[in-house]
């Protein structure tokens, strides 16, 4: 446990006489447990949730992005009391019934990475405007919708163009979402 954590309380799952502390994540109802003041990423790890990355730990790059109540936050900068009776998606909780979702697999069928390392982010954030809004996507849109993520492999142009294709072909998708195109090239001609 931390000072900080002393200072404000001591440990969540801890407290005698207390509720116990618990938020949804990827749909499974969870029992908070560590230092309130420890920063979420740690408690999502410890869950086995490994699609949680850190890199900056001062909330600025965006690598370690998580969905709390849908809205793109910094995990690393969430302390953990912070989840109490919220609902947390990562990037695990993006698929359905092991399958990746459309917008998954149109990060690969766009190579919209090299390392990976950040992409859990950028996934999460780029959900998270599609779910905002409806049609197809400007460009504009989406570097707004994704600023603060930081990639050093330079992906943003295939990033871009991967979230673009999902946008733009969502309204001509059936129930079960759009199909990803095959690359780059034609992920590029799917925009309007
Ligand atoms: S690791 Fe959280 S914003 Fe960089
Ligand atoms: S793909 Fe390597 S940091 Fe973004």
């Amino acid at each position: 446990m931390t000072g900080a954590d002393q200072a404000i309380g001591g440990d969540l799952g801890q407290r005698a006489g207390q509720a116990t502390a618990s938020c949804v994540v990827n749909g499974v109802e969870t029992v908070l447990e560590g230092g309130l003041a420890e920063p979420a990423t740690g408690f999502l790890r410890r869950l086995g949730l490994y699609g949680v990355r850190e890199t900056c730990s001062l909330g600025v790059c965006g690598t370690c992005t998580i969905l709390l109540d849908g809205e793109p936050v910094s995990a690393c900068i969430l302390p953990l009391y912070a989840l109490d009776g919220r609902e947390v998606r990562t990037v695990e909780g993006l698929e359905s019934e092991g399958q990746l979702s459309t917008l998954q697999r149109q990060f690969i069928c766009s190579q919209a990475f090299q390392c990976s390392f950040c992409t859990p982010g950028f996934l999460l954030s780029a959900q998270a405007l599609l779910d905002a809004t409806e049609g197809p996507l400007t460009d504009e849109q989406v570097v707004e919708g994704l600023q603060g993520h930081l990639c050093r492999c330079g992906c943003y142009e295939s990033v871009k163009e991967a979230v673009r294709a999902v946008a733009a072909r969502r309204q001509e998708s059936d129930a079960d979402g759009a199909q990803p195109t095959t690359g780059p090239q034609d992920a590029g001609r799917a925009a309007p």
